[in-house]
C-alpha cells in the first residue's frame, strides 16, 4: 500500500466527518510481556489503515477545516542512542518525507499542540475507552480549553466514536487490499497442505503447529491469531491454543490456523484424520459439515442478507444431526428453538480484513446487512460432539470445522482461499502423497 492510498482514505474520512470536527487516533499500546520483555508491536489496524505508519508512541490528528496541515503526526523523534539499542526511526521530519504528514511533532509536545488543533471543532472524533491511557491525554487537552473559555476559547462540544465511519470504509475492499488477502490466503493454503503431509500418529499438536509457524515466517508473514491445533476430544474446544498433546491413531485433528500478511489476515480451518483416512462416522460427520458449508457458500451473493449463509448452513446441519440421533424433533422446530446450538454453537461467519475478525456493522437500522461486493467474509459451520452427548457413542469426541474466506463479487463470491483440499478424496489424496 502506498503513501497515495493512505492519502485517499484520508480524504475520504475527513469528507465524510464534516468541517467541523477533528479525528485523532492513537498507535496501538506496547504490552509487556513479562519483565522487560515486550510483545511484538502490532500496529492498530485503523491507524495502519490511515497512515501506514509502523511505529508506536504515535498520533495521526486529521482536521478537515484547515486549509494546510490537515494531516499530522505526533511521532517519537530520531535518537542515535535508543536506534542503536532498538533500531530506526521515523521522526518527524520521516513521517513528512515517508507518509506525506503535512506537519510532525515530537509525541512529547501532543498535549500543548493538540488543544489548538482542537480549538475550532464542534466535534472530536475519537473512540473513547478502547485505550483509556491515551483517554486521558484527550481529556487533558480539551479540559485545557474549556479552562480558557472566558478568554473567549472555544471547545469542542462532543465526542463522536470514530468507528462508524473508519469501519464502513474498512469493511469494502479494494484490489490492492485482496491481492494482499489472497497473498495471505495462499501462504496459509501451503501450510495447511504441510500439515495434512507432516501428520503422523504419535506426533504432538505443537509439531503441526510449527509447520505453520515455519511456513508464516519464509514468507514474510505472521500468524493473524495463535493457531489451533486440536486432537481427538480437543477438536470439540472452540479456542484450544494449547496444542501440548499428542496425536493419536484413529482420531481427527482440528486445525484453525492462518497468517497476516501486510497488515491483512486469512483464516482456514481444516479437519483431517491423524492416520490419513477418515473412518466411517468421521466421514458421515465431515461430510454434513461439508454439505452445510457449500450451502453457506451458495447464499453468499451480493443483495443476500448477512444472515442468509447462516441459515442455510444451520438448516443443513439440524436436518443431519436429527439423522445422526443427535437431536429428536422436527428440524423446522428444532431450529425455532436454537436446539442445534447444543452442537454447532458458533455463527458460520465473520467479516475478515485487517483485523481476523473484521469491523463493519452487521445489521444496519436493525435489519442484517445485504452483501455488496468487495465485502470478505468467512464461511465456517462446525459441528462439535463431545462424549457424553445424546447417541451413539461412534460419534463422541469428533470435532469438525471447515473454514474458508470468501469475498463477494458482483456476481457471486469468490473463494480467496483456493488450492486447498476440501472433500474426503482431496484431503486423503494429499496426505497419502
Ligand atoms: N480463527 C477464529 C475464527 O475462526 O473465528
Ligand atoms: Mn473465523
Ligand atoms: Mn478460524
Amino acid at each position: 500500500m502506498n503513501a497515495k492510498v493512505h492519502a485517499q482514505r484520508r480524504k475520504q474520512l475527513m469528507r465524510m466527518m464534516g468541517d467541523d470536527s477533528i479525528a485523532i487516533l492513537p498507535a496501538a499500546p506496547t504490552l509487556i510481556r513479562n519483565r522487560d520483555v515486550e510483545h511484538h508491536f502490532r500496529q492498530d489496524s485503523d491507524f495502519f489503515y490511515l497512515s501506514g505508519f509502523p511505529e508506536p508512541e504515535a498520533v495521526i490528528v486529521l482536521i478537515p477545516n484547515r486549509k494546510k496541515g490537515q494531516f499530522v503526526l505526533f511521532c517519537r523523534e530520531r535518537d542515535p542512542l535508543k536506534e542503536t539499542w532498538n533500531g530506526y526511526r521515523y521522526g518527524p521530519e520521516g513521517a513528512v518525507e515517508h507518509f506525506a504528514a503535512d506537519e510532525a511533532y515530537p509525541i512529547e509536545e501532543l498535549e500543548d499542540i493538540l488543544p489548538g488543533l482542537m480549538e475550532h471543532c464542534e466535534s472530536v472524533h475519537y473512540t473513547i475507552g478502547l485505550n483509556p491511557e491515551f483517554d486521558k491525554h484527550v481529556m487533558n487537552c480539551v479540559n485545557r480549553l474549556r479552562r480558557s473559555s472566558r478568554g473567549g476559547v472555544h471547545a469542542p462540544y462532543e465526542f463522536v466514536s470514530l468507528d462508524h465511519l473508519l469501519h464502513d470504509m474498512r469493511l469494502f475492499k479494494n484490489r490492492d487490499e485482496l491481492r494482499l488477502m489472497k497473498k495471505a490466503a495462499k501462504i496459509s493454503v501451503k501450510a495447511h497442505i504441510n500439515a495434512m503431509k507432516a501428520c503422523q500418529p504419535g506426533m504432538y499438536e505443537y509439531e503441526l503447529e510449527a509447520e505453520f509457524l515455519y511456513e508464516f515466517k519464509r514468507n514474510s508473514a505472521s500468524w493473524a491469531y495463535p493457531s489451533i491445533v486440536g486432537g481427538g476430544a480437543n477438536g470439540c474446544v472452540l479456542h484450544y491454543t494449547e496444542n501440548s498433546q499428542p496425536l493419536n491413531d484413529g482420531d481427527l485433528v482440528l486445525i484453525d490456523a492462518g497468517a497476516e500478511y501486510g497488515g491483512y489476515a486469512a483464516d482456514i480451518t481444516r479437519t483431517f484424520p491423524v492416520n490419513g483416512k477418515y473412518n466411517a462416522a468421521q466421514k458421515e460427520i465431515y461430510e454434513l459439515v461439508l454439505a452445510a458449508q457449500d450451502a453457506a457458500i451458495k447464499k453468499t451473493l451480493p443483495g443476500n442478507h448477512w444472515n442468509d449463509p447462516h441459515n442455510a448452513a444451520v438448516k443443513v446441519l439440524t436436518k443431519g444431526m436429527v439423522e445422526l440421533g443427535l437431536l429428536k424433533g422436527k428440524p423446522a422446530e428444532l431450529i425455532k428453538k436454537g436446539a442445534y446450538s447444543k452442537y454447532y454453537m458458533h455463527r458460520t461467519g465473520h467479516w475478515i480484513g485487517m483485523d481476523v475478525h473484521d469491523v463493519g456493522d452487521y445489521k444496519v437500522d436493525d435489519e442484517w446487512r445485504l452483501l455488496e461486493p468487495g465485502m470478505t467474509l468467512t464461511v465456517e459451520p462446525g459441528l462439535y460432539i463431545p462424549s457424553g452427548s445424546r447417541g451413539a457413542k461412534r460419534w463422541w469426541n469428533i470435532g469438525v470445522r471447515i473454514e474458508d474466506d470468501i469475498v463477494v463479487t458482483k456476481d457471486g463470491c469468490e473463494l480467496l482461499t483456493k488450492g486447498l483440499p476440501r472433500t474426503v478424496k482431496e484431503v486423503e489424496a494429499v496426505m497419502a502423497g
